[in-house]
């Protein structure tokens, strides 16, 4: 018997749920992924009926902009599957409605995916409604799922209570804490580059690397989501989830398996073993903020506010393989560039029979993971110049996704929601995980918080003085990608 798969989006007349989930559905759906029958339903308060949603949807939607390869055929059928339900989250009543309807138009059995694209403060609420109208009971063997966005809390203490309150409601097992970072195909590779390949793995650790840097770097303002943002600001919004997944993915043990506990176990040990900023002492070796000249007139913007929207640190990861490796990040909006990348900096040999390299035209040899957009990976390493005994050039060998696959990489929030519906946790944040983000998250809003907040120019790359995070070492930030 075919089992039914019903998407509940929460909050679906925001712009996630058009740009982002209904695409990746479609793709899905065009892949021919789903082999089980699927019904999408918005959820929202807005008075719509089905036809205005789905107007709403194909109004938002650029179809040029999806797979060529899908064609405008299947989006008639696809559209067939999308329906819509008004309601009101603080209304207790609304649930049960829901939950008459749902069950109205799924006939048999249903794994049933409820995406929570709503404000934080509503992530309980919607938990306990949908618990009290008895759609999180276990029927027919099958568990409903639930998936949330960040911010998970916007501290220790309010991630701590919120994974308790969710945990009287549900099981981990059904829950899905997204952090769309870990549905990037480059990030996934992270691993795949580390674990696959012989010759990457033993030279991964302190005895060869010297320094590791990442950048995240936007160059977008904060544009309508300012409200939001000025009461997160970078460290909140992008440092706790996805630049600590980064480090995560960059330094962790090889897991048992993929399974997504084993790579979860290995992750929260790394996040376990970070430095704690506050204890380093000498804030200003160790963090750099920053605003962009013209944040404060944004609208919705505090006039006052001193939120950065730029941080910058030097952290540690206190264990064997790490030791006294420095990694080095950096995230902001309003830079020159958009691009995210992570470089491995090696040490020189231990004996320089070349000369000094600080006077030629290399460098130490290097790896970048370029994350995005231009998705690829370069070796760096040093040749000898033709005719000449003792000149080292550097030069590079790079892989490009889009020349060496014969497809476009797929967006995170496909293989994400895929995974979802495949119950398979492991590019999911476990509460174990959140909680170890919001430990470092939050001493180094401690000691950010002591730090000068320099402005930058927008189109620049951040406040100058944050290139003293690479202290005494011979480097400076990556400035882009290819
Ligand atoms: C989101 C942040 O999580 O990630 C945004 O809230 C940010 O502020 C975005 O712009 C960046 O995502 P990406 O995939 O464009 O790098």
């Amino acid at each position: 018997m075919s089992k039914m798969v019903q998407i509940v989006i929460f909050g679906a007349s925001g712009d996630l749920t058009a740009r982002k989930l209904i695409p990746a559905l479609f793709h899905s759906f065009c892949n021919q992924f789903f082999t089980d029958p699927i019904q999408i339903v918005g959820v929202a308060r807005r008075s719509w009926d089905q036809e205005n949603f789905r107007q709403q949807l194909k109004n938002k939607i650029d179809l040029s902009l999806l797979d060529p390869r899908s064609s405008k055929r299947y989006w008639t059928q696809f559209i067939q599957k999308i329906n819509y339900f008004q309601i009101d989250l603080s209304d207790r009543q609304g649930y049960f409605q829901l939950a008459d309807y749902l069950r109205e138009i799924a006939d048999g059995s249903c794994q049933r995916i409820f995406y929570l694209a709503i404000k934080p403060d509503l992530f309980l609420p919607t938990v306990t409604g949908l618990s009290k109208a008895g759609l999180l009971e276990k029927k027919d063997g099958i568990s409903a799922r639930i998936v949330i966005e960040k911010p998970f809390g916007n501290n220790l203490a309010s991630a701590k209570k919120l994974n308790l309150e969710l945990s009287n409601l549900i099981n981990e097992k059904q829950l899905y804490r997204i952090d769309h970072y870990l549905g990037k195909e480059t990030v996934q590779n992270i691993l795949s580059f580390r674990f696959r390949n012989a010759f990457v793995e033993p030279l991964w650790n302190q005895r060869y690397v010297k320094l590791i840097q990442i950048s995240v770097c936007e160059n977008s303002l904060v544009g309508e989501r300012a409200g939001y943002y000025d009461s997160s600001g970078a460290l909140r919004d992008m440092v706790q989830n996805h630049l600590l997944q980064l480090i995560a993915l960059v330094a962790m043990e090889a897991p048992a398996s993929l399974e997504g506990d084993a790579i979860r176990n290995e992750k929260v040990k790394v996040l376990e073993s970070l430095r704690c900023p506050t204890a380093m002492g000498k804030p200003e070796q160790h963090v750099v903020r920053g605003q962009y000249n013209g944040y404060l007139s944004e609208k919705g913007i505090d006039k006052g506010s001193a939120t950065e929207s730029y941080i910058a640190c030097r952290t540690y990861i206190d264990n064997w393989r790490w030791g006294s490796v420095p990694f080095v990040i950096r995230t902001g909006k309003g830079l020159r560039h958009r691009f995210t990348s992570i470089t491995i900096h090696f040490v020189m040999p231990p004996h320089n029979l070349f000369g000094s390299w600080q006077h030629k035209q290399t460098q130490p040899n290097n790896i970048t993971l370029r994350i995005q957009p231009q998705e690829g990976i370069d070796i760096s390493f040093d040749v000898k110049e033709p005719s000449s005994p003792q000149t080292m050039r550097s030069a590079k060998l790079s892989f490009e996704y889009e020349e060496f696959f014969e497809h476009p990489t797929p967006d995170a929030y496909q293989r994400l929601l895929q995974d979802v519906i495949l119950g398979d946790q492991s590019l999911f944040i476990r509460s174990d995980e959140v909680e170890a983000c919001w430990v470092w998250a939050d001493s180094l809003r401690n000691m950010m918080n002591s730090q000068p907040l320099y402005n930058y120019e927008t189109g620049s790359w951040g406040p100058n003085i944050s290139n003293t995070l690479f202290g005494d070492e011979a480097f400076s930030w990556v400035m882009s990608v290819n």
